[in-house]
């Protein structure tokens, strides 16, 4: 290739991207660099222009880029790098391609991914979440022995909140103490004769006060523990504590404990208080049979705000997807009822076209919001969102009778639509009637690939794909209730 047109091509390109882009030596000089995000200049001041990359980079991050510069130069392949990037106390995840431009040029473009990355672990944690309420449930139905509950609890807690140590400690009513109830993570059995009155130590305190204490540093602020000698030993830096309350009344506290600081993060705090509630209902259950009915009717309020959360994930990205999931999972639940589906399997409903879309969080926004029709590998993509959604969802057993909808909301009733094309009856009832009022719904709205229809014509192409896409003895009855809900 000609040296002066590659030049131009490269410059050509440097310019259009919006990624941060490097061209580097295979040796590991950095000839040029461009970050076209104002907020990453003050990460590359320009003169890191003919330095290298031991000298810019932290080693680590230098050591994979040399590794992967090796690989590019040996095997004249593009060869991909996800990387972090650490600066002052955030951390930036990059996606990069290495791409051999010449022998000896490479250039490199790298993609802030550091939000995609944050949405997705907050969604792995709340589908953790789903799993320790299912898990509490079933302890509670069952039956479980009160010291097994607790053992288990104190498990899900510590994997939850990747935490070293974990107690519960029990308010006996006839002392009014705090007693040591179960304990996991300690090196020796420094906490088990553990005896406080209301306000002593630190679990006393939360017990009074009904409030979630934290202790930063415990090395210095250790006062609260002087429960035993050996709690020294321990080496333990974080604590957090909190109240164990059912029905307004204190049952215990629940405490962790870290050997190393803990950056204070809302989110994880918020879990351990939910996780705390959801621990008082069971100790409480396990405690009183009685009472088993109410606190499932309590536990089933905790899933669905769960699963609105979940949901969130999605609306996060896309503002007019809250409004679309809430317009389509009322309507489908009335269409529902109206045919004669069970009144115990609405809630599945319910849950299946809140959570139908769930899978979109995997594709990425340049297909998601891309203004013009898809091309065909876009089209591979985004065919895998009801499947991603059962791989997501599935872990969590409750939900299952709810994965009918998103799995095939987009099955059609002659047996082309996807994932598996099924065809009429095979395709669930609760999935044929959801696909009813998502494509009514998608069809009046905006879409990044075009402007709302109006709603006569989307009645209109409704009625033309009965039978083709609609199950045809549901759309007469759709078309009924939207025409009486002025929907
Ligand atoms: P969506 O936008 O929520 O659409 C849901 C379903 O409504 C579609 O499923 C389709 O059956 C129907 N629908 C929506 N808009 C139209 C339309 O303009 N004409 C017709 N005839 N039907 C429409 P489908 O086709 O399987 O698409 C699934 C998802 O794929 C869509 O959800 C959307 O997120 C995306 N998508 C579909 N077509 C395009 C496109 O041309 N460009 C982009 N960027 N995304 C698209
Ligand atoms: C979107 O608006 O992009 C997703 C909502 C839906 O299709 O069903
Ligand atoms: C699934 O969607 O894979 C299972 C859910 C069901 O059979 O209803
Ligand atoms: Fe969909
Ligand atoms: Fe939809």
């Amino acid at each position: 290739m000609n040296l002066s047109s590659t030049e131009q091509a490269l410059e050509a390109i440097l310019q259009t991207f919006t990624d941060t882009n490097f061209v580097l030596t295979p040796g590991g000089v950095i000839l040029d660099y461009k970050a076209n995000v104002s907020s990453f200049s003050h990460i590359f001041p320009d003169s890191i222009r003919d330095k290298r990359i031991t000298d810019v980079f932290p080693a680590r991050l230098a050591e994979q880029l040399r590794d992967a510069l090796r690989q590019v130069e040996q095997t004249g392949n593009v060869v991909p790098l996800e990387y972090v990037l650490p600066v002052l106390d955030q951390e930036y995840w990059f996606d990069a391609r290495l791409i051999p431009v010449s022998d000896s040029k490479i250039m490199m473009i790298a993609r802030d991914i550091t939000e995609c990355r944050e949405t997705k672990l907050k969604m792995e944690r709340q589908v953790l979440q789903l799993s320790i309420l299912r898990s509490i449930d079933l302890a509670i139905a069952s039956g479980l022995d009160l010291n097994l509950l607790l053992s288990m609890l104190l498990d899900r807690v510590m994997t939850l909140m990747h935490v070293d140590a974990a107690t519960i400690l029990l308010l006996n009513p006839r002392t009014n103490l705090l007693e040591y109830a179960a304990g996991k993570g300690f090196r020796g059995n420094i906490l088990q004769h553990t005896r406080l009155k209301l306000g002593e130590g630190g679990a006393g305190r939360v017990a009074l006060e009904r409030e979630m204490l934290q202790i930063a540093d415990l090395r210095k602020d250790r006062m609260e523990f002087d429960r035993s000698p050996l709690f020294v030993e321990e080496n333990f830096v974080t604590y957090w504590g909190v109240p164990l309350l059912a029905k307004g009344r204190v049952l215990g506290v629940l405490e962790m404990f870290q050997r190393s600081p803990l950056k204070p993060d809302k989110d994880l705090q918020d879990f351990f208080v939910m996780v705390a509630g959801q621990a008082a209902i069971a100790i409480d259950s396990a405690m009183m049979f009685s009472e088993l009915q109410r606190s499932n009717a309590e536990l089933s309020l905790a899933y669905d705000a769960t699963i609105e959360g979940l949901s969130r994930a999605l609306d996060l990205r896309d503002k007019e997807t809250k409004e679309h999931t809430a317009r389509v999972t009322s309507i489908t639940v009335k269409l529902a009822t109206r045919l004669g589906i069970k009144q115990s399997d609405l809630i599945h409903v319910r849950r299946g076209a809140i959570l139908h879309d769930i899978g979109k969080v995997a594709i990425p926004d340049q297909i998601l919001f891309k203004p013009g029709p898809l091309a065909k590998d876009e089209w591979d993509i985004m065919r895998k969102h009801p499947m991603i959604a059962v791989e997501l969802l599935s872990p969590v057993n409750y939900l299952e009778p709810a994965l009918e909808i998103p799995h095939w909301h987009h099955e059609k009733w002659n047996g082309t639509g996807y994932p598996d094309g099924l065809g009429q009856e095979d395709i669930p009832f609760s999935a044929r009637l959801f696909a009813l009022a998502d494509v009514y719904d998608a069809l009046i709205s905006k879409r990044p690939y075009r402007s709302a229809w109006s709603k006569w014509d989307a009645v209109q192409y409704i009625e033309s794909q009965s039978g083709i896409h609609f199950d045809p003895r549901i759309v007469p009855e759709f078309l009924d209730l939207i025409n009486t809900n002025h929907y």
